[in-house]
């Protein structure tokens, strides 16, 4: 059977992870979070010492990474990311507010979106996956037949991205958390090279006012007529 390869994009805290963890689980496909490798990479810039500003550090060290195969995505008990540094789990490392700011700041550089590029395609090659991320939909998979863009208000996505770093007992404060929030779709939206776009042929689901459920559900009916459709004799 032919699987299409599903493209959710859209801004931090738009709920992608959840519902790509749950599309994921509810198609049998396998999950890809690609912001966990943009993360690993401004982990590995700190861990060095390196700015995340600094260019011409970072890209050595990502392409470095990349070459190696140092960073592994793959999935926890729980059907989240576990994300491997040079053999070491980061998983739980890389998502502080910190690493967001940092992945965002390395996401905007040419040599880091490249070295990352052939990992993700590498990933989709064969269908069947759910890749998340900014521009998976506009560069990343171009062809991809199951594109989404998933959005909401700033300040649901700044609420909810408060109760994700609560539970996990980080400190934090919610006017801080939403100045985040906007400086991150500024920066990932302006930068030059594949900005935070909606593809022309993505389905925008707004799930500010929707439940998980809703939104599941929806993006999974859609990709089963896809999948009717390409294996449709
Ligand atoms: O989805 P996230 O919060 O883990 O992503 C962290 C940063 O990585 C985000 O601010 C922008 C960048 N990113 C990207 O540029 N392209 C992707 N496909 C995924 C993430």
């Amino acid at each position: 059977m032919k699987r299409p390869v599903v493209a959710i994009d859209g801004p931090a805290g738009a709920g992608k992870s959840t519902v790509t963890r749950l599309v994921a689980a509810t198609l049998g496909y396998v999950m890809v979070d690609t912001g966990a490798l943009y993360r690993a990479i401004a982990l590995a810039a700190k861990q060095a010492g390196a700015s995340f500003d600094d260019e011409a550090a970072v890209g050595v060290l990502a392409e470095r990474l990349a070459s190696e195969r140092a960073i592994e995505l793959g999935s926890d008990e729980n059907g989240g990311t576990r994300v491997l540094l040079a053999g070491s789990d980061v998983s739980q490392a890389i998502r502080t507010l910190e690493m967001g700011q940092g992945a965002s700041k390395v996401s905007a550089q040419p040599r880091v979106r490249s070295a990352l590029l052939a990992m993700q395609r590498d990933a989709g090659r064969n269908g069947g996956v759910v890749l998340e991320g900014r521009d998976i939909g506009t560069v990343v998979f171009p062809e991809a037949e199951a594109k989404f863009f998933l959005t909401a208000s700033v300040d649901v996505r700044a609420r909810r991205r408060f109760d994700e770093l609560a539970l996990k007992g980080t400190d934090a404060d919610l006017e801080q958390v939403k100045r985040e929030v906007e400086e991150r779709d500024r920066r990932d939206s302006t930068r030059p090279i594949a900005p935070l776009r909606r593809a022309d042929d993505a389905m925008v689901v707004d799930s500010s006012n929707l439940e998980v459920s809703e939104v599941v559900e929806a993006i999974v009916a859609r990709v089963r007529a896809i999948e009717a459709a390409l294996n449709a004799p």
